[in-house]
């Protein structure tokens, strides 16, 4: 672990057991042996499809899930079975359905309050109203607004509420699980923004979620890529989005819809071909029946994450 580092997750592994179609039991290898580390300050973006484990990741290393193995390191303590109170405050989440995770019997006011009266007991009614006040103005609402109920708001403000809520206990760590994929496309820049200002002014460090490369590009230092719940590659914003390794992330990137609009999504690429069974394969590597280069080698060992250039990691036996 370096002093640059605020997370640290190691080999991180969690299944779920559910029924198939028939009735069978099985196992969901949602995550299933994820290490990396957030450094502070960062904003490290995690893509993949639907499925892949974004947000199992996001939840377990908030410990929202229980993870089945691995370590879990943040600020330098080993949380993996610790008691999570005294981390609550500092790690927060902000989730993709705003109006989901508002009570919507509770004014905005209320909302935002909460969890500042919880960590900060000694706050007088007068200060808490201040600090409120200051929070719904940090993220673009009104003083007006404070009265009223979550279903009064577009998505775009009650993004804007939730991301009051998480700021509003002075967190260092958000993990943000597609804050914008429920949104208007013309909400969605306003809020990244907003995110990004947040960032600056409070020094927040962000995991941020997204199946969409192009949001996650903008506003990421560094981008990590899962697929059936492994990281397979990990680099800079640049490195992975010029120069991605794996032909996976290449895949995802085409599927980016082009930023000309008269190429339309015609383009879009079909990343899982015609196999209707994701399943995971029992040995090689996960992408081998997609993957156009793949040798001999894919299907029989599955390849670990390795430096293929400085700072820029890629899960590849054909580089
Ligand atoms: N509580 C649960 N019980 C059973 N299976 C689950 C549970 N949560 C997630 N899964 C399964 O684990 C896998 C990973 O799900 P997860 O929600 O982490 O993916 P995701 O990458 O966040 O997808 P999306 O982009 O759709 O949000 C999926 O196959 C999903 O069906
Ligand atoms: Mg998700």
């Amino acid at each position: 672990m370096n002093a640059s580092d605020l997370l640290v997750v190691e080999n991180l592994k969690k299944s779920y057991k559910v029924r198939d179609k028939t009735g069978r039991r099985m196992l969901i290898k949602a995550v299933d042996g994820v290490s990396l580390a957030v450094l502070r300050g960062e904003t490290l973006g995690l893509v993949g499809e639907s499925g892949c484990g974004k947000s199992t990741f996001g939840r377990t290393i908030l410990r929202l899930t229980e993870p089945d193995s691995g370590r879990i390191i943040y600020d330098g303590a080993d949380i993996t079975r610790a008691d999570m109170r005294p981390y609550r405050r500092r790690m927060q989440i902000v989730f993709q359905d705003p109006y989901g995770s508002l009570d919507p019997r509770s004014r905005v006011y209320n909302i935002v309050e909460e969890g500042l009266r919880a960590n900060f007991p000694k706050y007088s009614a007068d200060r808490l109203r201040e600090i409120v006040m200051e929070l719904l103005e940090s993220v673009g609402l009104e003083a007006s607004h404070a009265y009223r109920y979550p279903h009064e708001f577009s998505g775009g403000q009650q993004q804007r509420i939730g991301i009051a809520r998480a700021i509003a206990v002075e967190p260092e760590f958000i993990v943000c699980d597609e804050p914008v994929s429920a949104l208007d496309v013309s909400y969605q820049a306003q809020i990244i923004s907003l995110l990004k200002r947040l960032q600056d002014t409070l020094s927040l460090t962000y995991l941020f979620i997204s199946h969409d490369l192009s949001v996650v590009r903008y506003i990421s230092d560094r981008i990590g890529v899962m697929y059936l719940g492994k990281l397979i590659e990990l680099g800079t914003s640049e490195e992975v989005t010029l120069y991605p390794a794996h032909q996976y992330t290449k895949a995802l990137l085409h599927a980016v819809p082009a930023a000309d609009p008269r190429a339309g999504r015609a383009k879009v690429y079909k990343l899982t071909d015609d196999i209707e069974d994701l399943s995971i394969p029992e040995k090689g590597c996960r992408y081998c029946r997609l993957c156009e280069k793949a040798a001999p080698v894919c299907f029989e060992e599955e390849p670990i994450l390795r430096e293929v250039a400085p700072g820029h990691s890629c899960a590849c036996h054909i580089l």
